[in-house]
C-alpha cells in the first residue's frame, strides 16, 4: 500500500490543472487524468477498505471532499469552454446584413389580364358597372333567352363542350358572355349599364387568329330612350381610350340577340407594315324578344350589347401577329410585358 497523498495538495493540483485546459478537449483529458479510473483518487477511494480501521473514516472523508472540489472545477471550467465555442461559432455564423440581398424576380400580369383591367377602368369611368357570370352555363343562358332557341342555326354553330342535360336543360362550357346579360337583368330592373369580361370557350381549330379558349367582354346597356347613337358613341370613345385615334369601321352583321346588329373593326398595321380591318366586336340594339324573356317591358324601354375580342386587343395593343403567343406560357414572350 502506497502512503496516503496530501489530498488537500492534490486537489489544488488538479483544479490549477483543470482551469489551465484550453479547450474542451483538454478538459475532457484532465478529468480523466483526475478523476478517471485510473486516477490517484479513484484508486485511493476504491482501496480505503484496505486502510487501517482508524485511517478509513478521515481518508474518505477528505478523498471525497478532494473529488467534489475537483468535479466543481471542471463544472465551472466547462461552461465557460463552451460559452467561448458557442461565442466563437455565433461569430463566424454572423450574417453581414450589409450585403446585398437575393433579389426575388417580380412576376407580372399577363398581357390579356393588364388589357381586362384597362377596359374595365375606362367603362367604370363610364359609369358602368363590372360583373362576373360564370364558365360552365345552362343552355337556357347561353342561347334560348339570347333569342336563339333550339334547332336556330346560330346554335349549331357554335359548338362547344357539353357536359350535362339534353337539347332542352343542357349545361355547357359557355361560347360567348353574353349569357351574362340575361343573368343581370334577370337579378334586377332596369336602367343597367354594366360589362362582364370573361373567358369563353368554342369548338375551334388552333391558328393565328383562333384558340378554343379566348377571351371577351360583354357589355350591356338598358334604360329609357337609348338609340344607336349611343352605342356608336360608347364604342367610339372606349375604343379611342384605349387604343388612341384609330379608323373605326361599323358595319351591318347579324347576331340573334341584337336587331340590328353590327360588326365593329379597327385599322391595324401589322409587324410587316402590312394595314387592314381587324374585326373586334360584335354588336347591336338588344332585340325586343330578349327584354321579354327576361320580363323587361320591350315597349319602355331600349337598349345596346357589344362583346369585345380581348384577346384580339391586346394583339393588336402589342402588335402580337399569333394569339397562341398568349397561351404557350414562353417567359421570352411573356417578360416583354412585365
Ligand atoms: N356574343 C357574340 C359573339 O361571341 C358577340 C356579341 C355580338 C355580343 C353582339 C353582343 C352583341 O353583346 O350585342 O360572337
Amino acid at each position: 500500500m502506497s502512503p496516503i497523498p496530501d489530498l488537500d495538495a492534490l486537489a489544488k493540483d488538479a483544479i490549477a490543472d483543470i482551469t489551465a485546459a484550453g479547450d474542451l478537449d483538454a478538459l475532457e483529458n484532465a478529468r480523466v487524468r483526475h478523476l478517471g479510473r485510473k486516477s490517484v483518487l479513484a484508486e485511493l477511494l476504491g482501496s480505503i477498505g484496505a486502510l487501517q480501521p482508524a485511517e478509513r473514516g478521515r481518508v474518505g472523508k477528505e478523498g471525497n471532499a478532494a473529488r467534489r472540489a475537483i468535479e466543481a472545477a471542471l463544472d465551472t471550467r466547462h461552461a465557460m469552454l463552451e460559452g467561448e465555442a458557442m461565442g466563437s461559432a455565433l461569430l463566424a455564423d454572423r450574417a453581414d446584413v450589409t450585403l446585398p440581398g437575393d433579389a426575388t424576380p417580380l412576376g407580372a400580369l399577363h398581357p390579356i389580364t393588364q388589357v381586362r383591367l384597362e377596359v374595365e377602368e375606362i367603362f367604370l369611368g363610364m359609369g358602368y358597372a363590372v360583373a362576373d357570370g360564370p364558365e360552365i352555363e345552362t343552355g337556357f343562358n347561353n342561347f334560348t333567352a339570347l333569342n336563339t332557341p333550339a334547332g336556330h342555326p346560330a346554335r349549331s354553330e357554335s359548338d362547344t363542350f357539353f357536359i350535362a342535360g339534353g337539347e332542352e336543360d343542357e349545361v355547357l362550357l359557355r361560347t360567348q358572355t353574353s349569357p351574362v346579360q340575361i343573368r343581370i337583368m334577370q337579378t334586377g330592373p332596369p336602367p343597367v349599364y354594366v360589362i362582364a369580361p370573361g373567358t369563353v370557350y368554342r369548338r375551334d381549330d388552333v391558328d393565328a387568329t383562333h384558340s378554343p379558349m379566348f377571351h371577351q367582354v360583354e357589355g350591356l346597356a338598358v334604360d329609357e330612350g337609348l338609340t344607336f347613337a349611343n352605342l356608336k358613341g360608347t364604342i367610339a370613345y372606349f375604343l379611342q381610350q384605349l387604343l388612341g385615334d384609330r379608323d373605326v369601321r361599323v358595319i351591318p352583321h347579324f347576331f340573334p340577340f341584337t336587331e340590328p346588329s353590327v360588326d365593329v373593326s379597327v385599322a391595324w398595321t401589322d409587324r410587316h407594315g402590312r394595314t387592314d380591318w381587324l374585326e373586334v366586336a360584335g354588336a347591336g340594339m338588344v332585340d325586343p324578344n330578349v327584354f321579354a324573356n327576361v320580363g323587361y317591358d320591350p315597349e319602355r324601354w331600349t337598349g345596346f350589347a357589344f362583346g369585345f375580342g380581348l384577346d384580339r386587343i391586346a394583339m393588336i395593343r402589342h402588335q402580337i401577329s399569333d394569339i397562341r403567343l398568349l397561351y404557350e406560357g414562353d417567359l421570352r414572350f411573356l417578360e416583354q410585358f412585365a
